[in-house]
């Protein structure tokens, strides 16, 4: 992408977790190629380092307001909830400094959606916020739904069974079943989060990391609900490469790919946060070693439940035909051509990397919005399959072979290859995603 001369300034306010940071880095990237500079602030947790990959960034500090040690004890929901009360006056402090700093030429603060005290700057300081919400429209639309249950339009309960298979209205194919609470604390807690999350917000638009070609009915959906600017302008990790891993990437894997045949091997990812319990995990050593076919696997270190390390049996069992690292280089794994399938938890930069390499997908999601996905996987853009019930190896051993042995998976792959054509075609220039990306870029300057 060309790049023109240096614009204002736009301050970037990430969530630190891996799959909120990697699509906050790849906006602020494809931002600066159209020649904005571009301010990180973040906390130290889970921090992005700065020099490496994004040397043109300026990166400042918010002072951590909530100690890791607490972290640890805390669920998502009260986290989100001390982090927020916690950060106010810090970031307001952290603003003002930059301001003295870089003098007032700010066109924006863009904040994760999870880090709603950014709003107090901004209104503070009057300098325009736009949202970043780093998963799919389908979940920022439930969202919106979830923080107005019992309120306005929605009257509904959702944990009545009547209501449970009802569609949403006009947001076709969702259920109120569908709706991603599952995993996410108890109910009533949450539901306090959404209502923080959507309804005192006052930025002025939101950006979204999807295409219309994936997401129309949930985008058109957000647009008549929400009042404000929406900008699909993804998947960012087409438009700007940056690599924000905060774990090292094992290449080794990739000599390895190298050495298998054309899409044979399944790819198994559970993405940054999801865990397993051990007894899951020997299941599906078995399951994969059973099926026969080459496999894959990244396990994180910490991602097994009560296991500091993998368990000796699981290295024995998959020695023959499985490659396991602790963290792979994703994108470049699922593009390449030895691979057949991806067993993933369906998180959305995962779901997206899939589908931009035209990979079919078996989908064992864990919580929240990653099921929403997986949904959306099999039934919307049925390019693959939920795996559901226990993991159990004879199971794992028949998904396996569904995926990267059985004919139906050719209809998949057809399907995927469509899919990518046009999520290819949206980010080109004059696609969808190209067009909302400019228009953005726009949008700061009149603002
Ligand atoms: C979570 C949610 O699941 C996700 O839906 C939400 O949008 C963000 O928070 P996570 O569980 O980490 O994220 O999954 P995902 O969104 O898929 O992000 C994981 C990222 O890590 C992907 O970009 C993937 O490429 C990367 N990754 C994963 C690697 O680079 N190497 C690996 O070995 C595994």
């Amino acid at each position: 992408m060309e790049k023109i001369a240096e614009k204002r300034r736009i301050v970037l306010v990430p969530f630190p977790a891996q799959g909120h940071i990697t699509p906050m880095m790849q906006l602020g990237q494809a931002l600066s190629f159209k020649g904005f500079s571009i301010t990180v602030a973040q906390g130290e947790y889970n921090k992005v380092s700065s020099s490496q990959h994004f040397p043109t960034f300026q990166f400042v500090t918010i002072p951590e307001s909530v100690p890791v040690s607490q972290k640890e004890n805390l669920g998502l929901v009260e986290f989100l909830m001390k982090l927020n009360n916690n950060s106010e006056a810090r970031f307001k402090d952290c603003v003002a400094e930059l301001l003295l700093e870089n003098g007032n030429d700010f066109a924006c603060i863009i904040y994760d959606e999870l880090m709603y005290f950014s709003e107090a700057a901004a209104k503070e300081f009057k300098i325009p916020s736009v949202i970043l919400s780093t998963a799919s429209a389908t979940n920022h639309a439930c969202g919106c739904v979830l923080s107005k249950l019992n309120a306005e339009k929605f009257l509904v309960d959702i944990e009545d069974p009547e209501v449970q298979d009802k569609v949403v209205e006009n947001l076709d194919p969702l259920r109120y079943k569908n709706l991603p609470i599952s995993g996410m604390g108890p109910l009533d807690r949450f539901l306090e989060i959404c209502r923080e999350v959507f309804n005192k917000r006052t930025a002025s638009a939101v950006i979204i990391n999807t295409a219309s070609c994936l997401e129309s009915s949930s985008l058109s959906w957000l647009k008549q609900e929400l009042n404000i600017p929406v900008f699909p302008l993804g998947p960012l990790h087409i438009t700007a490469s940056a690599n924000s891993s905060l774990l090292e990437e094992d290449r080794s894997c990739i000599e390895w790919l190298n050495k298998q045949v054309p899409r044979s091997v399944i790819y198994i990812s559970l993405g940054s946060i999801a865990h397993m319990e051990t007894k899951e995990v020997r299941e599906m050593a078995w399951g994969l070693r059973n099926s026969n076919q080459p496999f894959l696997w990244v396990i994180r270190p910490g991602s097994i439940a009560g296991s500091e390390s993998l368990p000796e049996e699981v290295s024995k069992t998959v020695s023959e035909k499985g490659y396991i690292v602790k963290w792979a280089p994703q994108k470049e794994v699922l593009g390449h051509p030895a691979v057949g399938g991806f067993w993933s938890h369906c998180g959305w930069n995962s779901t997206l990397e899939s589908i931009v390499e035209g990979v079919p997908m078996i989908c064992r999601p864990f919580k929240g919005e990653q099921k929403l996905n997986a949904i959306y996987v099999e039934s919307v853009w049925r390019i693959g399959f939920q795996l559901q019930g226990e993991v159990e190896r004879a199971r794992v051993e028949r998904a396996v072979k569904r995926l990267i042995v059985d004919e139906e998976v050719e209809g998949m792959w057809e399907r995927a290859l469509v899919l990518k054509e046009k999520l290819k075609a949206s980010i080109r220039s004059g696609g969808s995603s190209y067009k909302a990306l400019d228009e953005l870029a726009k949008y700061f300057e009149t603002e």
